[in-house]
């Protein structure tokens, strides 16, 4: 059941933004409030499914789930984990105890308060048939003493007196330790029960802890690195010299979405710029630097006098790499929540524009990597502001801005690739206009025009035609056990379906987003084709679905597996953003030759002298 967890947190994180990491974008106060209830409720509802079964089976394992989860909430949130045990250590025994006898988890997250859940249940789920009004109508008279023990602990004092915190928070790790000893002895019935309280108290203070988290929508004081908009939070050691360029591939926006900054002390130092060798330094970060002896001319004038690009990502998820990985579908199978938490579940390394890590996607894996191949100058060069919930109107409000760029930084091999979310509307009346669109970009493109430099090109790219997820997806079998259409539906109901018009049973639904994306996407082109900058050269292409799938034919592959198989949404990282890059650079070879400039003849060079170029 935990991916459920995770689909969800997901999907409302992507595209409602409810759990933006630093950057929270909800239009009013009400569409703020529905959304964190509805993201509660289908938090609420499957951590405590979890629990559920997890107390039925034979040896849970819930206290190594927790673990993995409180563990990997970073330091810098260390606080809510000790308002979650002061929850947790007051309302306990009523909590486990409602846990212990069935109540379904919905009516408890309903009675709680955590969550109004619309009375949406998804079929087939584990809990189907142990439904009654009875039980909901007990959930609700135990979960109000629930609720009254729990305002009896004045929290907000509670949380001030740091003395007593303290002393709760021993009392509680000493008890723990406590239940772990018994453990080893052998255990009577009576035993066992207690042992699983506590393995679900651990799972509770880790499902309190993201609960709170989420709801405190991720501005911690002391977050560290960038927002969303690619500007530092606040002074951190991710980003000291509040260059845009992280030094390190933590916290949040770090390495992991640009070049990794190689004097993070030094606002003068970064990916992206010229690079004078000032005093032997490496000013740009690509591991080329310093004077070569016989001629006296800097190692980056020698090996790096051809035109070196970066690369830039504008866009959504589907840019961004979003992914739950699969092996999370066994809790005992959970690493790395931590980078990912901070990552806001996306996997730029991987991703098809801006993807560094060659030992996960080899080197011909994303567009940068080809481009560093050709040229390893352009080693680190790299930045992409998309993020979640990406939509033509982020372009000019939100990336742009989150840029680190001036007219004498290197040009750039840029794309903008808002795929989906201006048609994923909740009402089809809600979608974004060709009017909007052609507004929105036209005003962003003469901005970026200002900021660039000469010779920087730009690759507006279609939207995709959503109804290949329904097509493809709908009858198959989700991990849950119901089919993804009844996902869909449960999501819809709830309130926290990212994509209501395309992930619907209703086809007239699904054709007008598809008309509308194409609309859009036509719009894109024209822009593309009479739209004169200073400094950006543009091009179009359509989003290659039709390639790809064409590709899954040629090959055998069934063309589900270019959907990400959690969520029933994205393209998928570890199939679909590969293809998707091969496709993208064989269509630049052909139509866009200069852009991807020529390959660099001191390659060989630059790998005897500088070997990995100081690595990633
Ligand atoms: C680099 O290229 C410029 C212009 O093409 C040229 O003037 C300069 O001499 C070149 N530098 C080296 C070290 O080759
Ligand atoms: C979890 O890891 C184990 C051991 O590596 C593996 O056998 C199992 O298939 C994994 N579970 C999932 C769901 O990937
Ligand atoms: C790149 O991916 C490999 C393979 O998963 C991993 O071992 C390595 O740590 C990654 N590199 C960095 C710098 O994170
Ligand atoms: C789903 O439906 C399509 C036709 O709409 C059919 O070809 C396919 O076999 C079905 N798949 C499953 C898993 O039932
Ligand atoms: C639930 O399971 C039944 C029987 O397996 C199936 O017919 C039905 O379509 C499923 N419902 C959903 C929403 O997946
Ligand atoms: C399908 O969606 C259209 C457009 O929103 C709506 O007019 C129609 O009533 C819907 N059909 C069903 C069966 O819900």
């Amino acid at each position: 059941m935990c991916i459920l967890a995770m689909i969800m947190m997901i999907l409302v994180i992507s595209y409602h933004q409810v759990a933006g990491f630093g950057n929270v974008k909800i239009s009013s106060e009400a569409a703020d409030k529905l959304r964190a209830n509805n993201f509660d409720c289908t938090i609420c509802n499957v951590l405590l499914t979890m629990v559920e079964n997890e107390i039925h089976k034979e040896n849970p394992r819930l206290d190594l789930f927790a673990e993995k989860i409180c563990d990997a909430i970073p330091e810098h949130y260390s606080k809510y984990k000790l308002v979650c045990d002061l929850l947790v250590k007051g309302a306990l025994d009523v909590i486990v105890n409602m846990l212990l006898k069935d109540y379904p988890a919905t009516e408890i997250c309903v009675a709680m308060k955590f969550a109004s859940c619309n009375g949406c249940r998804l079929d087939n789920s584990t809990l189907t048939g142990k439904y009654s009004v009875e039980y909901a109508e007990n959930a609700k008279r135990e979960l109000g003493e629930v609720l009254a023990q729990l305002n009896a602990l004045q929290l907000p004092a509670l949380t001030k007196n740091k003395e007593m915190m303290n002393q709760l928070v021993k009392d509680m790790v000493t008890a723990k330790f406590e239940k772990l000893a018994q453990k080893e002895n052998n255990k009577d019935a009576a035993q066992l029960q207690k042992e699983k309280k506590a393995q679900v108290v651990a799972l509770l203070r880790a499902w309190i802890v993201s609960l709170v988290l989420l709801k405190k929508k991720m501005a911690p004081a002391k977050a560290g690195g960038l927002n969303v908009r690619g500007q530092p939070v606040v002074p951190t050691a991710g980003d000291d010299d509040h260059d845009l360029f992280p030094g390190s591939h933590m916290l949040l926006r770090n390495a992991d979405w640009r070049g990794m900054d190689c004097d993070d002390k030094n606002p003068g130092i970064k990916p992206g710029i010229y690079d004078n060798n000032q005093n032997n330094r490496d000013m740009n970060c690509n591991g080329v630097y310093g004077t070569e002896p016989k001629t006296g001319e800097s190692y980056e004038s020698l090996y790096c006098n051809v035109t070196t690009r970066q690369v830039i990502m504008f866009g959504d998820s589907a840019s961004s790499g979003f992914h739950v990985p699969p092996e999370w579908l066994d809790v005992d199978n959970m690493s790395d929540l931590g980078f990912v938490l901070e990552d806001e579940f996306d996997w730029p390394q991987k991703c098809w524009s801006t993807g560094w890590n060659s030992s996960l996607i080899g080197d011909d894996g994303s567009v940068y990597l080809r481009m560093r191949q050709r040229n390893l100058c352009m080693h680190r060069q790299y930045q992409n502001v998309g993020h979640n919930g990406g939509k033509i109107e982020n372009f000019l409000s939100d990336q742009i801005p989150g840029l680190s760029m001036t007219p004498n930084s290197l040009p750039y091999l840029g794309f903008l690739a808002y795929i989906g979310n201006d048609v994923c509307k909740d009402e089809l009346s809600e979608m974004t206009t060709t009017d909007q669109y052609y507004e929105r970009l036209i005003s962003g493109l003469n901005v970026l025009d200002k900021r660039s430099p000469p010779n920087s090109k730009l690759l507006l790219m279609g939207l995709v035609d959503g109804r290949i997820l329904f097509n493809q997806m709908h009858n198959r079998t989700h991990p849950l056990g119901c089919t993804y259409e009844g996902l869909y539906n449960f999501l819809s109901c709830s309130g926290a379906n990212p994509c209501p018009t395309w992930l619907t049973s209703n086809a007239t639904r699904r054709n007008a987003a598809s008309q509308r994306a194409q609309d859009l996407s036509m719009v894109a082109k024209k822009v593309s084709e009479t739209v004169k900058l200073q400094n950006i050269e543009l091009g179009y292409m359509d989003f290659p679905l039709d390639k790809m799938l064409d590709y899954c034919a040629k090959n055998n592959i069934p063309p589900y597996l270019l959907i990400e198989a959690f969520d029933g949404f994205h393209t998928s990282i570890n199939f679909a953003d590969k293809i998707e890059a091969g496709i993208i650079w064989d269509w630049l070879t052909i139509n866009k030759p200069q852009w991807i400039g020529p390959i660099n003849s001191y390659n060989t060079q630059i790998q005897q002298v500088f070997g990995n170029q100081g690595g990633f």
